[in-house]
């Protein structure tokens, strides 16, 4: 499949689109607290995309090969579960880390984006993790510009990742998004400078390392879609969607809410 080269008229809606899964991630952050179910957070967040936002929740019902279909809307992904973890009736608990993943498909356009949410008063290892995983998306995200690789994001996650004592997950990836959820290129958050894909301007994929606190393998839940830690260590997630601009990137998952890019990104 060929990467789709996003023209101005793509570039505006896919900017929308972005900015609609970020400002769900803003509306359902006050109802990540102790006592809340992963189910309650999926119903407030499918209810805003539907009613608020007139746009569609793309997990709903999603069915790439080999799967079945996606059964609920966002994607809640609590301590050791790394991706996919489906919203139940698990009731959030003082200390949980949970990734919230929002993917909102406006006008045709899809969104994709996730952060990292903090129940309460979590351990110091969850706040470095996640600490960890914001800068190591935001050094790929540094490295985007054309001319540039694929490889190139790629190392500058793994290197930090790995230098800092943790593991990145290697079966799930970044990816093209556009039209589709899930289109070419895939953006792979280990690699080798000066490898892979080349970089041009138009390019849209998401950057969304999956970082573990101990080793890097996996375990496929028997639901068919939650991923979580084999050895059950502690996994971290944030994600952005990615425009390659002229001279560099465009975050497109921005809103009031979106948490400020680290300083010193250089020197990391
Ligand atoms: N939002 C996820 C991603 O970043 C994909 C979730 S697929 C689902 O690519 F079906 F689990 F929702
Ligand atoms: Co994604
Ligand atoms: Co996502």
């Amino acid at each position: 499949m060929a990467i789709s080269i996003n023209k101005a008229d793509d570039i505006a809606k896919m900017r929308i689109a972005g900015k609609l899964a970020s400002e769900v991630l803003d509306y359902i952050t006050p109802f990540v607290v102790q006592g809340v179910t992963t189910d309650k957070l999926d119903k407030l967040c499918h209810d805003y995309i539907v009613n608020v936002q007139n746009a569609i929740p793309a997990p709903l019902n999603y069915a790439p090969d080999g799967h079945t279909p996606y059964p609920k809307s966002i994607c809640t992904s609590v301590n050791h579960q790394i991706c996919h973890g489906v919203p139940s009736d698990k009731v959030l608990k003082n200390g949980d880390a949970v990734n919230i993943d929002i993917t909102v498909i406006k006008d045709g356009y899809h969104g994709d984006t996730s952060r990292m949410f903090h129940v309460g008063e979590v351990s110091i290892q969850a706040k470095r993790l996640s600490e960890i995983t914001y800068q190591a998306m935001w050094l790929g995200i540094n490295k985007v510009k054309p001319g540039a690789t694929l490889g190139d994001v790629g190392y500058a996650i793994q290197a930090f990742t790995e230098k800092n004592g943790y593991s990145v997950v290697r079966e799930f990836c970044g990816h093209g998004i556009g039209k589709k959820f899930h289109e070419d290129p895939q953006v792979l958050h280990y690699g080798r400078p000066n490898s892979g894909v080349k970089l041009v301007e138009g390019m849209i994929f998401t950057i969304e390392p999956m970082i573990n606190a101990g080793k890097r393998d996996i375990k496929h839940m028997p639901d068919g879609w939650t991923v979580v830690t084999k050895d059950r260590s502690l996994s971290a997630q944030w994600e952005h969607t990615i425009l390659v601009t002229s001279t560099g990137y465009e975050v497109l998952t921005v809103s009031a809410g979106t948490p400020a890019t680290p300083e010193n990104l250089q020197s990391l």
